[in-house]
């Protein structure tokens, strides 16, 4: 997630913007600039990495001005590289762009410019943004922004400067945060609360489509039909630690509730009604895809979890035949792989020591690989055939969530491109599918709202020595994940099974009191899931069973019933995976444990 602050006042803005950003580094970044109007030209400086590295190369630049726009750049579109890095500038050098958000016609832009004679020097969707201002710049930034944004779609915050008005930062947010921060000698825009913290306590929260003017004397908010708007001003009470979090005791906690949001943004462009899924850094042909024999997925941990969904996805849907290895195992176990296999590494960091290790003799044998992976640039991202990013943004708590469910979108994205391809699916059941899955955000927001039912069961198990997770079929990759959580961020001892192995040696386990968590979200083995929550009931388990609404028969068999909103049994595991973040969050909580930062493990494992 990029972080964006802009200044206008009477004071020299370049520390100013470097403090902002240094406030917002835990939104995670990759290359960082600022762009300062002085003497009728803007002093751009932008580099690679760190923040410390832009305070070097400032030093050099020295710009005295007093408006500025600065920005740290997570990379979505583009690798992480001063070229790529923001703020982008029209090829006057005249307007400077900084920008938060996915812009999902950028491509379309891009050519419509294009034709118009604009040159482009980075890969990023944001550059679209100042050749369009540019385009329709006639005296008024304020104008010219508001056109701009009339031809963008998908999200997005925008600080805008340019040498023409060399006293405003013109800004608007659409799906982005951004917010004002007042003070006498100079206003500041940013996408966070922090950035302003030791400078003002007196914001304006902006809304979605309002525009701001930023002088030095004041500020001006303009809705997107000209009028002015009159805000009141919010006084901030809390402190910076609780502003990075965004009011949430964790990161964890925030995280699990972005998954809408982070949701929708791996879908973004990707897939939309009536259209062909668009893939664009996955260049396998049809002729390709037909010639696969054998699909591996290969990743740790919770990547490896999101591949046993897409085991399930893509022989379901495209009927390839897919297996699923812990790169750890794989790497060592010399596998069969050929030039007619392909080979999926799943990770998070792009980072992970195994899973490289994994990907690279795939490669040596001729495999095609494919990355999913959350970092652009990522070692994984970079050796890699192809790839698809998930845009979950930077995931910070230790316990992966919203990396996992952007995990599972990638896996379906790319069961329903095989499933065209392989002509398994007619064209009516691909759009069927893809409606159902871009129906995902907003049954997710609605399981959100169970926070309170999984924080009071939470308070009834958290005393637990050893707990269960069963499920059948995509509800037993769940149960996996599930259990991992709880195991990760409460310490208790859990184990995930597919229902059906129960009595092959584990039901021996079941004693009284025994807590069962049952998943019973495949329709076409919901008669048998619930024989198998019988069986652990019999022998004095304690069921707390998850099923869609309207299923109320599995309440003769459970102690409680946690129902999720119905959705398609394929996609279920986007919104069963939810409660389960929230009671093992809930349980780590009530046993007092560091949730962010559970005790042995890496974020990301870069050793064997
Ligand atoms: O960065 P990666 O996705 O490759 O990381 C893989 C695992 O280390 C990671 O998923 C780990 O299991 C998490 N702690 C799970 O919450």
């Amino acid at each position: 997630m990029c972080g964006i602050v802009g200044f206008s006042g009477k004071r020299e803005a370049t520390p100013l913007l470097v403090e902002g950003l240094k406030k917002l580094e835990y939104r995670g970044y990759d290359s960082a600039g600022v762009a300062v109007l002085d003497n009728g030209k803007i002093d751009l400086t932008k580099v690679k990495g760190r923040l410390a590295n832009l305070e070097e190369e400032l030093k050099k630049t020295q710009s005295k001005g007093q408006v500025g726009i600065g920005h740290t750049r997570w990379a979505t579109h583009g690798e992480p590289s001063i070229v790529n890095a923001h703020p982008h500038l029209n090829e006057k050098k005249t307007i400077a762009v900084v920008h938060n958000g996915i812009i999902e016609n950028y491509m379309e832009l891009r050519k419509w410019l294009g034709e118009k004679g604009y040159k482009f020097v980075s890969e990023t969707d944001t550059e679209v943004v100042p050749h369009l201002v540019d385009y329709y710049y006639e005296g008024n930034l304020l104008e010219a922004v508001m056109k701009a944004a009339k031809r963008l779609r998908g999200s997005y915050a925008l600080g805008v400067i340019c040498t023409e008005e060399p006293d405003k930062v013109v800004a608007v947010r659409k799906d982005s945060p951004l917010i004002v921060g007042l003070k006498e000698d100079g206003n500041f825009v940013a996408s966070d609360i922090p950035a302003v913290l030791s400078e003002t306590r007196e914001v304006y929260l902006l809304e979605d489509n309002e525009f701001v003017v930023l002088t030095a004397d004041g500020v001006e908010i303009i809705s997107e039909d000209g009028k002015k708007i009159e805000k009141e001003i919010y006084h901030v009470t809390w402190n910076a630690d609780a502003a990075e979090k965004n009011g949430y005791d964790h990161f964890m906690l925030k995280e699990i509730f972005e998954q809408p949001k982070v949701t929708k943004d791996t879908m973004t462009s990707r897939i939309m009604l009536g259209e062909d899924i668009k893939l664009d850094k996955i260049n396998l042909t049809k002729e390709q895809i037909e010639n696969i024999q054998k699909v591996y997925i290969v990743a740790c941990g919770t990547a490896y979890h999101a591949g046993l969904v897409g085991k399930y996805a893509i022989e379901k849907l495209a009927r390839i035949p897919v297996e699923v290895d812990i790169a750890s195992e794989f790497r060592y176990r010399n596998p069969i792989i050929n030039d007619k296999t392909l080979v999926i590494i799943v990770s998070q960091s792009g980072e992970t020591a195994d899973t490289l290790a994994a990907l690279r003799l795939a490669k040596s044998r001729g495999a095609r690989v494919i990355a999913v992976t959350n970092v652009v640039g990522s070692t994984i991202s970079r050796e890699a055939h192809d790839i698809l990013y998930t845009w979950a943004g930077p995931e910070i708590a230790v316990a992966s969530t919203k990396a996992y469910t952007t995990q599972l979108i990638a896996m379906y994205i790319i069961a329903l491109h095989f499933a065209k391809n392989m002509g398994t699916l007619s064209a009516e059941e691909i759009e069927a599918l893809k409606k159902d899955l871009l129906a995902i955000p907003e049954k997710e927001t609605e399981v959100l709202e169970k926070k309170e039912e999984m924080e009071a069961l939470a308070k009834k198990i958290y005393k637990e020595d050893d707990m269960f997770y069963l499920g059948r079929g995509f509800d037993q990759a769940v149960a996996m994940e599930g259990s991992l959580k709880l195991k990760e961020i409460s310490y208790i001892h859990s184990e995930a099974y597919a229902a059906g192995e129960l009595k092959h040696g584990p039901i021996a386990l079941i004693e009284k009191g025994t807590v069962v968590i049952a998943l019973a979200t495949q329709e076409e083995l919901f008669e048998k899931m619930v024989s198998n929550i019988k069986e652990v009931k019999t022998r004095g388990a304690r069921v707390i069973s998850f099923a869609f609404e309207g299923n109320t028969d599995i309440e003769n068999t459970s102690d409680e019933v946690v129902y999720l909103p119905k959705v398609n049994p394929l996609f279920a595991p986007l919104v069963s995976i939810l409660p389960l973040q929230l009671l093992s969050y809930y349980i780590s909580i009530a046993k007092g444990c560091d949730v962010d930062k559970p005790r042995n493990l890496a974020k990301s494992v870069t050793v064997e």
